[in-house]
């Protein structure tokens, strides 16, 4: 049985599999038990996630809940980022910004927002956690290629407690493989992990 105090949820967000956010929350999450933490990996693309319907009734529901919750799996990953003491996604940039799958996730997030606006006990007694990201790009330069992804992780993140500390940018890593022959890369990776990892033992009190 994992230990949930102090594990490490590493979100892989890439639509391809076995690819270089792949290689790269594998290497968080090898970082991560290096540090003492225990961590696991959640394959976005595994999980089924409709489109936020834009119909508002969040807005106006009492618990702010959302008429699509049942029907896919959104919610199951929310729990995820409800109680993980620490979280890092590990995506690429698809147009200088997050996959559309996760972006479709975090649309589904809206009623957290509304939560937050209306100062909802259930959303407001969430714990504040540390949150990490690490985005690969196939463009080796491009000053702004992370921009928006990081504005856009981090404003979603903020409605779970969690805040997002400088994500670790890679560049120049397209094809598969790019990541795992980067020697110098991987390492920035495995110690990005290792500080969840200190991180997620620290919101454990261990
Ligand atoms: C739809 C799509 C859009 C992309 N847009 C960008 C981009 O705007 N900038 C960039 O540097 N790379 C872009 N790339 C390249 C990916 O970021 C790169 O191949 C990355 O390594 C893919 O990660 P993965 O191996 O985890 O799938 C794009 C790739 C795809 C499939």
């Amino acid at each position: 049985m994992p230990d949930g105090t102090r594990e490490v949820a590493v979100f892989a967000c890439s639509h391809r599999g076995g690819g270089n956010s792949d290689a790269a929350a594998a290497l968080v999450a090898r970082g991560a038990r290096e540090a003492g933490a225990t961590a696991r990996v959640i394959e976005l693309r595994r999980f089924r996630v409709l489109q936020c319907l834009a119909c508002r009734a969040c807005a106006a529901e009492e618990l702010s809940r959302c008429v699509l919750a049942g029907k896919d799996e959104t919610e199951t990953l929310f729990d995820v980022l409800m109680t993980a003491p620490v979280v890092v996604f590990a995506s690429p940039i698809y147009f200088y910004a997050l996959p559309s799958l996760c972006k479709t996730w975090i649309d589904r997030s809206q009623r957290f927002w509304e939560a937050r606006r209306k100062k909802d006990p259930w959303v407001m007694a969430l714990k504040e956690r540390p949150a990490f990201a690490c985005f690969v790009a196939g463009q080796p330069a491009g000053q702004k290629l992370f921009d928006g992804a990081r504005m856009t992780l981090k404003y979603f993140l903020v409605n779970f407690g969690l805040t997002l500390t400088e994500p670790l940018g890679l560049r120049g890593m397209d094809a598969v493989g790019d990541l795992p022959s980067a020697a110098e890369a991987c390492r920035a990776v495995v110690e990005l992990g290792r500080v969840a990892g200190q991180a997620a033992l620290g919101e454990s009190g261990a």
